[in-house]
């Protein structure tokens, strides 16, 4: 059984996806053992205690430095000794420490077809707003491994969405994270749990 800690900031739609996912048998062989948020308000902590999931808050606002908050998170992860990290909407840039100790067992999903509109700056609607402006016909989501950059880890499943006239920010996030994200990140999961990369 996979032992997986999931790492958020926001509303965690992605968080459920895993554990709706896990619910239903499209995630075979898996477990949440945790969720961490660096952000005290995330809704995500809220889906977590619904599901009975042991749910913990780390904010960097009650460390004296970023060096602090980084050795206090780490350890939190070491003593949990997950199989597999996901970053489901985690805005928090990894310290070098973390992607070293747990390289290849850290993913990611990012709101785009990686390598457009990714790297430093491009997160949550950002993206989406950078997206519109470009004018592309076709976006869509990408799950990767995390290495030390930012986005640039080994590509593992990408799925395309189509930008249709009239689109908001907002809009095209939604359709993003309806038709690819909660689609994929799953997926990924699963392939991960049963050796299937
Ligand atoms: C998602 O769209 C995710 O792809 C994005 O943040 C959102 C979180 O939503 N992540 C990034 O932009 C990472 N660079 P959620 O909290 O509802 O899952």
């Amino acid at each position: 059984m996979l032992k997986v800690v999931v790492l958020v900031s926001g509303g965690g739609t992605n968080l459920q996806a895993i554990l709706d996912s896990i619910g239903d048998g499209r995630i075979r062989n898996a477990r949440v053992e945790a969720v961490i948020s660096n952000n005290p308000g995330a809704y995500a902590l809220e889906r977590a205690k619904k599901a009975g999931i042991p749910a913990l808050c780390i904010s960097p606002k009650t460390f004296e430095n970023r060096e602090a908050f980084n050795r206090a998170f780490l350890a939190k992860l070491d003593e949990l000794q997950p199989d597999l990290i996901v970053l489901a909407g985690f805005l928090v840039v990894l310290p070098k420490e973390m992607t070293q100790a747990y390289s290849g067992k850290i993913i990611n999903i990012h709101p785009s077809l990686i390598p457009s509109f990714c790297g430093k700056g491009f997160y949550g609607l950002k993206v989406h707003e950078a997206a519109l402006e470009r004018g592309v016909k076709v976006t869509g989501a990408t799950v990767h491994f995390v290495d030390e950059g930012t986005d640039t880890g080994p590509i593992i499943l990408q799925k395309a969405v189509s930008v249709e006239p009239g689109d908001t920010p907002e809009i095209l996030q939604k359709r993003v994270m309806e038709q690819a994200e909660w689609v994929i990140l799953p997926k990924a999961i699963d392939m991960i749990a049963n050796n299937e990369l």
